[in-house]
């Protein structure tokens, strides 16, 4: 089988509630194959977050199934999780670095969780800051960042051990647009080297722009299908 055909994820009629609250995400059906590339859209509350914070298994489902990577994650254990999740990255919307650790140890903490050499680390630490523009700014704590510079160090802490699945909730939504432009390079670069990338926005400018198929959202459900961008005829 081409890597492009293996399926990584496959979500089956998943539900999910946060603690006893009601239900806010319905019957999820989805399939994603590797060094695929989607848009998630859909208002503000339409459940984006939450169906990647379920992919990452940060959020326990409350029905349905989830195979991830070819395992069933209702059958594995805590070890084995731990070890899927390593081979994913995520831009959480809310950034969730380290406030206590520089903006370096914070990219690096993925490449020392997978016990990657120290020189190593720095090497690919330093790099990839340097061409994201954080070159100047590795050893300032979040706190002393800009909410963009804060996006760029999320960003870079998710890619930095080039995932096979790339989670982003709505990673550019701070960044000027050169910025944003220069990371989509990035990420559409990854990309090509087989990493799925699946990339909450609200920004039309990029569904124009970037022709890749949309899953839309509404009320916590899936529309079923992919959109190709609806602005995309306009032009
Ligand atoms: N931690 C939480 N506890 C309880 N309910 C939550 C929590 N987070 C989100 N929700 C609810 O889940 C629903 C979906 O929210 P979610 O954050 O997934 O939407 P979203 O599509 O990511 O929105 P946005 O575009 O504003 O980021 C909303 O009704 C929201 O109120
Ligand atoms: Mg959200």
């Amino acid at each position: 089988m081409a890597p492009q055909e293996t399926v990584i994820l496959r979500l089956r009629s998943v539900g999910m509630r946060y603690a006893a609250g009601s239900e806010v995400l319905h019957d999820i059906d989805l399939t994603l194959k590797a060094a695929s590339f989607h848009f998630l859209v859909g208002p503000s509350g339409a459940g984006k977050t939450s169906l990647l914070r379920v992919i990452s298994l940060s959020a326990p489902i409350s029905r349905g199934s989830i195979t991830l990577f070819g395992r069933d994650i209702a059958r594995i254990d805590e070890i084995e999780r731990a070890r899927l999740r390593r081979r994913i990255g995520v831009v959480f919307q809310d950034f969730r670095l380290l406030d206590h650790l520089t903006a370096f140890d914070n990219v690096a903490l993925p490449l020392r969780i997978n016990r990657v050499e120290e020189e190593t680390v720095a090497r690919l630490v330093s790099d990839l800051m340097g061409w994201i523009g954080l070159g100047d700014l590795t050893e300032l704590p979040p706190p002393r960042l800009s909410t963009g510079e804060c996006q760029l160090v999320a960003i870079a802490r998710a890619v930095i051990t080039r995932p096979r699945l790339l989670l982003a909730d709505e990673p550019l939504s701070n960044l000027d647009t050169r910025r944003a432009e220069r990371l989509m390079y990035l990420f559409t670069a990854l990309n090509r080297q087989g990493t799925a990338v699946l990339l909450a926005t609200h920004s039309n400018d990029l569904l124009q722009r970037y022709r890749f198929p949309v899953l839309e959202m509404t009320e916590g459900r899936l529309n079923s299908g992919t959109l190709s961008c609806p602005l995309a005829a306009a032009d």
